[in-house]
């Protein structure tokens, strides 16, 4: 990572905005990468605004990277005030925000975060209330529970709570 944007993620996982979980979300997805064992958790909530629905808030969780960390939390304020299906819309390096464009190795950070929230939007959303693995602590972004995490997840996954793997995905 170069060293641009080495300050900028670290200007951004200084700070980072709207990180833990939100109880009185509308719907929630998550994301995992087996290449790297990163995870991530996002919670969307809706308001209606002229007679449309927004995204009035989303948070996330993360045992994800600086970058997935710091890309999520630009993420949740740029897509607050946009429509599911705006925000279903934006790609990657527009998620980045200003991080501006990642590098090779770096852009799969942010297409965890398009996944998390792909699959929080998604019309086929799980309803909170109906996942029953415990959410992830605060601050557990390095976990050493991650496989745990992911493996309890996906044991669950027919309960409720849905995981998806990007790279199985494709
Ligand atoms: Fe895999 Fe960042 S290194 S999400």
């Amino acid at each position: 990572m170069n060293d641009e944007l080495q300050k900028k993620v670290a200007e951004a996982i200084r700070d980072p905005q709207n990180i833990g979980e939100m109880p009185d979300a509308d719907s929630v997805g998550t994301v995992g990468n087996s290449e790297c064992g990163e995870m991530l958790r996002m919670w969307v909530k809706y308001k209606e605004q002229d007679g449309e629905k927004v995204i009035d808030k989303a948070s996330f969780q993360s045992f994800g990277c600086e970058t997935a960390i710091a890309v999520a939390s630009l993420a949740t304020e740029l897509i607050r005030g946009k429509t599911a299906d705006e925000a279903l819309e934006m790609k990657p390096e527009e998620l980045s925000g200003e991080l501006g464009p990642l590098p090779p190795m770096k852009i799969h950070c942010a297409e965890l975060v398009q996944g998390a929230l792909r699959s929080a939007l998604s019309p086929e959303d799980q309803v909170l209330g109906q996942a029953e693995e415990p959410a992830p602590q605060p601050g557990s972004a390095l976990s050493p529970t991650l496989q745990d995490s992911l493996n309890e997840g996906q044991a669950q996954s027919g309960g409720g709570l849905k995981i998806n793997f990007l790279d199985e995905e494709e």
